[in-house]
């Protein structure tokens, strides 16, 4: 397949395409969405020819995700691409990332419990965490580019209490890797002060260097929550995963999906198009990462230092999360000016906690790219006359 393949999404219930409106107004339905993050790339062909025989099948009862074939091919993937072993026990079913860290978090240390994760953060993350008393550390970004957490206000924030520390790794929506060093040390604070890190791992595939999953350095106060959705393009197919070493915590997980919210029963689609993923589309997503490398290029080359825009290429992930500061641009001007002139529904980074921010999801044809580079330009040219 050719990640340069241009296909229609609109009429399909596409959130991103669909339904522009309920995130950027009333009259904005026929811009070109550069917003959530999925991807308008078709899922690889072993997981469409893998879901077309099961269709054919033509009876969609009552499903299980606890056998070998599921969890083997999470344990592989994670063995190959990540030198990690993960024990099958640990791997427990859930329907959505989102839904594993709400409920662990609820479980766990209840609602009003104390939680710490950073800013800016992927704006799923606020929202699940507005029942709980939260403590935020702020993600700066140091003289080379790179974004550093501050440990010392990690450590106050564990002595003060903290039960959970919520890791987005890679980081949505700043791109960041957590450093093997870094981890450590975290996992070193949170042994010590007897805190559970909670990983949301579901960007771990498009990278352009190392990923280490939490895992891979400590099993005893880990707990993994990822998806095969983001890589594979499949969110619409449900289904997610939870890696958990500790016994008790999986214990109350899975008697809570199944007992409280009776979602225990996987979508069939979910599970199939995770094995055929993990088992079958390595070199997909290798390609894949290469040509989404080249947009990002493309779009540093574009708009980096573009009347005072500033943008570096990711470390991880499909979104760009491009610096309007030094164009003395406001906020509000640039947001009607990217729907009024520039045509494009680019997402503000107040949503994520930088106001100064806009992300761009180009997870798409690098022609689509070029619409939303353009579109930004033009937006910018005309703030700055
Ligand atoms: C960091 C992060 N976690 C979770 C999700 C959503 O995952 P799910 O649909 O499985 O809840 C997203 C989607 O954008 C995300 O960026």
């Amino acid at each position: 397949m050719s990640f340069d393949e241009i296909i229609n999404r609109r009429g399909t219930y596409s959130t991103q395409w669909d339904y522009i409106e309920d995130r950027f107004g009333e009259g904005t339905k026929d811009l070109t969405p550069f917003s959530i993050s999925d991807t308008d790339f078709k899922s690889p062909q072993p997981i469409l020819d893998a879901i077309l025989q099961r269709t054919g099948h033509g009876i969609f009862g009552y499903s299980r995700w606890n056998h070998d074939d599921y969890k083997n091919s999470i344990q592989k993937w994670y063995q190959t691409r990540y030198k990690t072993t993960i024990e099958k026990d640990w791997i427990v079913y859930s329907p959505s990332v989102i839904y594993s860290i709400s409920t662990l978090l609820e479980r766990l240390i209840g609602l009003g419990g104390k939680v710490m994760t950073h800013t800016p953060r992927y704006d799923g993350f606020t929202k699940i965490l507005k029942p709980f008393n939260l403590y935020e550390v702020e993600l700066k970004e140091d003289e080379d580019g790179v974004y550093r957490t501050d440990f010392f206000k990690i450590e106050d924030g564990f002595k003060d209490g903290v039960k959970i520390f919520l890791l987005c790794n890679p980081e949505n929506p700043t791109g960041k890797i957590w450093s093997y060093f870094e981890l450590e040390k975290l996992i070193g604070l949170c042994e010590k002060y007897d805190v559970i890190l909670l990983s949301d791992d579901i960007h771990m595939d498009i990278a352009r260097k190392e990923v280490t999953p939490i895992l891979k350095i400590n099993s005893k106060r880990c707990v993994i929550v990822s998806s095969a959705s983001k890589t594979f393009n499949t969110p619409a197919l449900g289904g997610s995963y939870a890696l958990i070493p500790m016994q008790e915590i999986r214990d109350i997980f899975i008697e809570h999906i199944k007992e409280r919210d009776s979602v225990a029963s996987p979508t069939i689609f979910g599970v199939i198009s995770t094995i055929t993923a993990y088992n079958s589309c390595g070199e997909w997503v290798d390609e894949l990462n290469k040509y989404l490398t080249k947009s990002c290029e493309y779009v540093v080359n574009e708009l980096d230092g573009y009347k005072g825009l500033k943008v570096k290429i990711p470390e991880a992930t499909y979104l760009m999360w491009i610096d309007f500061k030094d164009t003395n641009i406001k906020l509000e001007d640039l947001k009607r000016a990217l729907i009024e002139v520039g045509k494009v529904a680019v997402m503000s980074g107040e949503n994520y906690g930088d106001s100064y921010k806009l992300r761009l999801n180009i997870g798409c044809p690098l022609e689509k790219v070029k619409i939303g580079v353009e579109g930004i330009k033009r937006s910018v040219e005309k703030l700055c006359k």
